[in-house]
């Protein structure tokens, strides 16, 4: 795909629904008593791969409308033993989360498998705590195969040595089942609260102490009624293009603002640019709000450790926001870009790189000299079947002097299908 340089974004777009919502919508309603709806479901490949995987575990889901999911559940301790792996194809959460539910299985086996990506993520991260609550796992080589036979559990308290709201919440899930007290996860830096908000939602007693959460197990869970809002990581290359185009002027509706997943605009803000949010609302238990994006100068600024989770998935995006900078800017803390959808610290280098920019690669992060102009362009971005990086060559391409031409684009599928064609709809040459 041959992205060409663009002079503006101009007027208004709605994002898909929050993935990791959908998916976790998905997962529960599995497990949840009678029918639960999900409106505003952004269908994508991650998001069907949960369908796909509850289904197989003897949930019925149909889609009696567009962008609304209907999943009828078959209780708590309901899932039914697969005939086949469990193919949860490149999504790491539906995976991770999964995981959580089948520890509670008692007597039943499951096998979790994924793609060649998914294949190469680390998954002790989730075996280690499951074991510990009961449950019989075994990875291969700390892979996918996941192998899980579930059992009764009993609680756990559990200090995450990353942070990672996958793993947090596989514990949190695994919690419910685990019957004589809470399960409690300690997290040294706050990570993406979704879970927490809809099992509170759900009427599970789920509480935060500074930096310890506890889950009280439960018998049953009452089917979902949820409204998705637009998910923040699907809006922020959007927010990033009008930020680097000069002449934007773009608003984004109904965008999912959960404070553990907003650290872009943070860093936005820091370095100049001109983000206004209002409208603010909620909705499924999260907030939500509109907001309207002007172009602006930028000035560089640096990420550490503490405020990485908050922006985990934006740090490919805000690799080439500061390379439209003045000054240089680095990313500090971020190990965890390695074991994403690709090695986040190489796939962003090379493809910045070969645009011209100037960006050197660190263990936990990396470091980029920026040019307050655009970059030069004119080379290729590999996606290498990483959504945020065919995402991040398109926002490259349009803010560019010569164009990019991003290989393997057809990667947004994973999160968002429709990407293109809504980047298209707004931008003006
Ligand atoms: C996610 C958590 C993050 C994030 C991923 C989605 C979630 O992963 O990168 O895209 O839905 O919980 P980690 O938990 O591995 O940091």
């Amino acid at each position: 795909m041959r992205v060409e340089p663009a002079a503006a974004l101009v007027g208004d777009v709605a994002v898909p629904g929050v993935k990791g919502i959908c998916q976790r919508g998905v997962m529960l309603g599995a497990v949840a008593e009678g029918e639960s709806e999900l409106r505003g479901f952004g269908h994508a490949a991650d998001t069907d791969a949960a369908i796909g995987v509850v289904r197989e575990l003897g949930a019925e889901v149909d889609e009696p409308a567009a962008e609304v999911v209907r999943v009828r559940g078959v209780g708590l301790r309901g899932l039914r033993e697969p005939s086949a792996p469990l193919d949860c194809g490149n999504a790491g959460t539906v995976m991770r989360l999964v995981a959580g539910l089948l520890a509670g299985q008692e007597g039943r086996r499951f096998e979790l498998v994924g793609d060649e990506s998914l294949s190469r993520r680390p998954q002790e991260r989730i075996a280690v705590p499951l074991r510990e609550l009961g449950a019989r796992v075994e990875t291969t080589d700390g892979h996918a195969p996941v192998r899980i036979e579930g059992a009764e559990l009993r609680p756990i308290r559990y200090e995450l040595p990353v942070a990672s709201a996958q793993v947090k919440s596989c514990v949190l899930l695994a919690g419910l089942y685990a019957r004589g007290g809470a399960t409690r996860v300690v997290e040294a830096v706050p990570t993406r609260d979704h879970t927490e908000r809809m099992l509170a939602s759900l009427g599970v007693r789920v509480r935060r102490r500074g930096s310890e959460i506890a889950v009280e197990p439960v018998e049953s869970l009452p089917p979902l009624s949820l409204d998705i809002p637009g998910d923040f990581s699907s809006a922020a290359p959007f927010v990033a293009a009008a930020t680097l185009l000069s002449g934007s002027d773009l608003r984004i509706h109904g965008v999912n603002l959960n404070p553990t997943r907003t650290g872009f605009l943070d860093v936005l803000e820091r370095m100049g640019a001109r983000v206004a949010v209002f409208n603010r609302r909620s909705a499924g238990g999260e907030p939500v709000a509109d907001l309207e994006v002007r172009s602006a100068e930028l000035v560089a600024t640096d990420v550490d450790a503490e405020e990485v989770p908050r922006l985990v998935d934006e740090l490919p995006l805000f690799a080439l926001v500061a390379a439209c900078a003045r000054g240089s800017s680095t990313v500090r803390g971020a190990r965890e870009l390695r074991v994403k959808e690709t090695n986040r610290i190489e796939t962003v280098t090379n493809a910045l790189r070969a645009l011209g920019i100037r960006i050197r690669a660190g263990e936990d992060g990396f470091g980029v000299r920026g040019i307050p102009s655009r970059p030069k362009g004119g080379g290729r971005v590999e996606a290498a079947g990483d959504h945020r990086i065919a995402m991040l060559g398109a926002i490259a391409g349009l803010a560019s002097r010569a164009g990019v031409e991003v290989r393997g684009a057809e990667a947004v599928a994973i999160s968002f299908p429709g990407f293109f064609e809504l980047l298209d709809s707004v931008t003006q040459r």
